[in-house]
């Protein structure tokens, strides 16, 4: 396995619509396993392939925040949420994408998500709390939507400002 460069916000890639995944390949597998590493490695809990400059629809996520708790990595290919609940909660959500920005976004609670597994296998599984939130996150990326699209407008500017600075910075290194 190894770590690939995260794409920062603004950049045209993570504005696409990401292709449904047709077949299960060992490169698509690699790549899964390059995006857990990548992700523990942030560290964050759950990554989208466009993140990584890749435009399938392929996410992972492990929301165990806890030491004492086991790791729980999740590999999603198309993964398709196919019920929320009307309850609604709010979680305050950052994205590895846009560093150390923060905001609350409100979201269905719980969700219901379908998906095929690194094994190829179909999966459906209810998620509630912050496992939810995240792969509402993650699912989003896939059709090329970040949390701060959420926002205000004001907000959404303020915060793209100040990643374009950030990778002025970064480029002058
Ligand atoms: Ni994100």
């Amino acid at each position: 396995m190894s770590k690939r460069p995260i794409l920062i916000h603004p950049d045209p890639r993570l504005k696409k619509v990401s292709a449904p995944v047709p077949d299960l390949s060992d490169d698509l597998r690699r790549l899964a396993d390059d995006m857990l590493e990548t992700m523990y490695d942030a560290p964050g809990i759950g990554l989208a392939a466009p993140q990584v400059g890749v435009n399938a629809r392929l996410i992972v996520l492990d929301c165990v925040k806890t030491d004492h708790d086991a790791p729980r990595p999740l590999i999603m290919f198309n993964p398709e949420i196919v019920a929320s609940s009307d309850e609604r909660n709010t979680y305050e959500e950052g994205c590895l994408s846009i560093p150390e920005q923060y905001a609350d976004v409100t979201r269905p609670a719980e969700v219901t998500v379908r998906w095929i597994d690194r094994n190829g296998n179909e999966s459906q599984e209810d998620f509630a709390g912050l496992w939810a939130t995240c792969v509402q996150h993650e699912v989003d990326h896939l059709d090329g939507k970040l949390f701060i699209d959420y926002l205000t407008p004001l907000r959404r500017q303020l915060i793209t400002r100040r990643m374009q600075k950030l990778k002025r910075d970064r480029a002058r290194v």
